[in-house]
């Protein structure tokens, strides 16, 4: 039998080209590769965790669906799936909660990032009197870590451990993301561990696969990742041409005019040349020599020409998607189906192991 290999997906806005290069690409490549057996899912319950509107979450469900679809997933290859629509990610989530620790959830990066985002204020606070040599006290200091958990939603805190439920369920040897979901595969793997030693082997500890581009950086802000949260650091995989020509043309770049890779001295350069070079399949210092002599304009000139190209049929594709909307739904529920049958032989084994099952059902 071939490894299994999961991953999933927030349904929480338009994918950029860092979700493209970091995750999907890969995804499309793994899969073609015939090498695993693929199961991508739209992570819909970890999306709850931020803040939504309930009549927009079917669209976004919809619409990353179309983006798997498009980007060339293909439900006669992979399973795909909806998270939600399979019971035993929660109850596993929830069987795992009661042997993790808090203090490892607490220490999580992406966990202390999002919870600042609802008391950004209180921190920045406390950031000045640090900054300006007045230590915390003791109960100051006790406080902050107890402000910052009790704003946050208790899903924020507890997505690590829905993702390791995601993940152990299938009994996935891979895991393709990129570099921001490091630290929560490292906790799965704790996890898978610490169960194995209490209630004898039922987990595979699951590895990373990480893309030549596992960091895509903000257009505006080369030191930040691209991220959904910040919509104006973004290139969306399904913009039109000109808004591609208009964000590239925008973007920061470095002081000089010289075509260079240099990700320590010219890091918003460096990183569209990393983009050229990944869909161009080429490395970045091949293309800065490519571009060596031309100005910093003609090179974004042509990243806009290929990015627009790269693209033009996953945007045709995905909008003949959208427009047959119950074409999505119908995937996504054959799919749900064939991962829920895995997925509830798994669990009874594990409440077989944990001792919660009774011999006759
Ligand atoms: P975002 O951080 O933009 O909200 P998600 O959390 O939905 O994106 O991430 C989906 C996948 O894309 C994950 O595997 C994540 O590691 C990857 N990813 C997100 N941002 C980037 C980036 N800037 N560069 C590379 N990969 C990324
Ligand atoms: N946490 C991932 C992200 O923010 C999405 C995700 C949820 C995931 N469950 C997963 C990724 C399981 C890989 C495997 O991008």
């Amino acid at each position: 039998m071939k490894p299994v290999l999961v991953s999933g997906i927030q349904p929480s806005g338009r994918l950029h080209i860092g979700n493209y290069l970091g995750a999907l690409k890969n995804f499309v490549d793994l899969q073609n590769s015939g090498k695993y057996e693929c199961h991508f899912f739209i992570a819909d319950l970890h999306s709850l965790t931020e803040s939504f509107e309930p009549e927009e979450k079917r669209g976004q469900i919809l619409n990353l669906a179309a983006d798997f679809l498009a980007a060339g997933i293909d439900p006669e290859k992979s399973v795909i799936f909806q998270q939600s629509r399979i019971p035993a990610h929660s109850e596993l989530a929830w069987i795992l909660n009661t042997i993790t620790p808090m203090g490892e959830l607490a220490r999580m990066t992406q966990f202390k990032e999002k919870s600042e985002k609802f008391n950004e204020k209180y921190i920045e606070d406390l950031n000045l009197r640090i900054k300006s040599g007045q230590p915390l006290s003791t109960e100051e200091a006790l406080n902050s870590v107890f402000v910052r958990l009790s704003v946050a939603n208790v899903g924020l805190f507890d997505y690590p451990v829905l993702m390791a439920a995601d993940i152990l369920l299938y009994d996935a040897a891979v895991v393709p993301v990129g570099d921001d979901q490091l630290q929560h595969l490292e906790l799965t793997r704790t996890l898978a561990r610490k169960f194995n030693k209490k209630f004898g082997k039922t987990f595979i500890e699951p590895k990373d696969l990480l893309t030549k581009t596992p960091r895509v950086m903000s257009l505006k802000d080369p030191a930040k990742k691209m991220s959904k949260s910040q919509p104006e650091s973004c290139l969306f995989i399904d913009d039109s041409p000109e808004e591609i020509r208009q964000k590239i043309a925008r973007a920061t770049t470095d002081s000089g005019s010289g075509v260079k890779y240099d990700p320590e001295e010219k890091p918003g350069l460096s990183n569209l040349l990393e983009i050229y070079a990944a869909l161009g399949g080429k490395e970045p210092k091949a293309v800065a020599k490519e571009f060596a002599g031309k100005n910093y304009s003609a090179f974004k000139a042509a990243l806009s020409e290929l990015v627009a190209d790269y693209f033009a049929d996953f945007r045709k594709k995905k909008k003949e998607l959208l427009a047959s909307g119950s074409e999505l739904a119908t995937v996504l529920k054959a799919g749900s189906e064939r991962a829920n049958m895995a997925a509830e032989k798994k669990i009874a084994e594990i409440r077989m192991k944990i001792g919660i099952s009774l011999n006759n059902h």
